[in-house]
């Protein structure tokens, strides 16, 4: 049982979660029913599923709306918010990099015509930003920390530093209770790619062979889902809301080793690792981060490593038949 910020009344709270059928927004809004909160879920289906919202589909209203189209004046003056988390996006580097206009649109322009929606509205109400580590770029030292320089080094990443740069400038100019949590990459159900979903993918489908990128020293921050929407809701309930940026991840590291270790362990099949020598381009050896600020608000991850990686084994099991046993 997960606690949800007891000292912040969620109970009844009309929230609007945006992408919140995606991987990250279908667990935070799972937590919000939980928490008693009247939740809208607004969401394109680009990747997000409505599958992923089947535990929670009679307690909540689902809209089918694209952020670039939406008239947010009517839209917020006719469904009142008191709190807005914005996750809608493209999610990945690939896509901006291929197509930077469909990245600054979905990710930079529908954040701004948003805030100034609500800038023009005078909203009082909270609203927490999805941001990404990808606003650091080449981190300059680890574990990274806020205050460390943001150099984005893709489309996406400046997408991203640009709407939390307007965030911040939207609080402290026109006093709208914002701020932006830098996500670092998180795991769990329901998530179909990166490195948990592709280790079990390929397992599913060569029980004696595993290939590693590199040499399986990359150490990395495994942050599960339910702690990356336990944290986005810590923000919105306890921070001042000025428009400042948090670090989310768990604040743990592991190798890709011991990760594949812990998988294989956990589906009970001993292969051959064989390891490519080569990271991927792009890949740091190390990417940790930091998360002394977010702690600051109370703030604890709840899922123990081996824990999250149970329940993504157990839902893959679910979603593609898969049986190592
Ligand atoms: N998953 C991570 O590790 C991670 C890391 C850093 C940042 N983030 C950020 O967190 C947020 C959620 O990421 P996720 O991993 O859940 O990704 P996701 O792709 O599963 O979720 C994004 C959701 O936004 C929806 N969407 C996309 N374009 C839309 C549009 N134009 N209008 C309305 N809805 C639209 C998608 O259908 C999807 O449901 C994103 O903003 C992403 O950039 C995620």
């Amino acid at each position: 049982m997960v606690t949800v910020n007891e000292d912040f009344t969620w109970t009844g709270k009309s929230i609007l979660v945006t992408g919140g059928a995606g991987f990250i927004g279908s667990h935070l809004v799972e937590l919000l029913v939980a928490a008693g909160a009247e939740v809208t879920v607004l969401d394109t289906l680009a990747s997000g599923r409505r599958d992923n919202l089947v535990s929670v589909a009679g307690s909540i209203t689902f809209t089918q709306q694209d952020i670039r189209r939406i008239a947010w004046n009517q839209y917020l003056s006719t469904h009142p918010a008191d709190v807005i988390f914005h996750l809608a996006a493209n999610a990945y580097v690939p896509p901006s990099v291929a197509c930077p206009s469909f990245d600054y649109e979905t990710n930079f322009a529908a954040t701004f015509r948003l805030l100034e929606a609500l800038r023009v509205m005078q909203w009082p109400g909270r609203l927490v930003f999805a941001s990404s580590a990808a606003v650091y770029g080449n981190a300059v030292r680890v574990p990274i920390r806020e205050e460390d320089p943001t150099v984005p080094i893709s489309p996406y990443g400046a997408g991203k530093l640009a709407a939390e740069r307007y965030l911040a400038i939207y609080g402290s100019l026109y006093g709208l209770n914002v701020a932006s949590v830098r996500f670092f990459s998180a795991y769990g159900p329901r998530q179909r790619k990166q490195v948990v979903f592709d280790l079990l993918s390929k397992l599913n489908d060569d029980r004696r062979n595993l290939v590693i990128h590199g040499d399986g020293t990359q150490v990395r921050d495994f942050l599960y889902v339910k702690d990356a929407a336990l944290s986005a809701m810590t923000v919105a309930a306890r921070a001042s809301l000025s428009g400042e940026a948090y670090n989310v991840g768990a604040g743990r590291e592991y190798t890709i080793d011991v990760l594949a270790k812990s998988l294989c362990e956990q589906v009970g099949v001993h292969p051959e690792f064989r390891y490519t020598g080569v990271n991927r381009p792009g890949d740091p050896e190390k990417l940790v981060v930091d998360i002394t600020k977010l702690k600051s608000l109370g703030y604890e991850p709840q899922f123990e490593f081996e824990e999250g990686l149970a329940a993504v084994v157990e839902w893959f099991q679910e979603v593609t038949g898969a049986s190592w046993r």
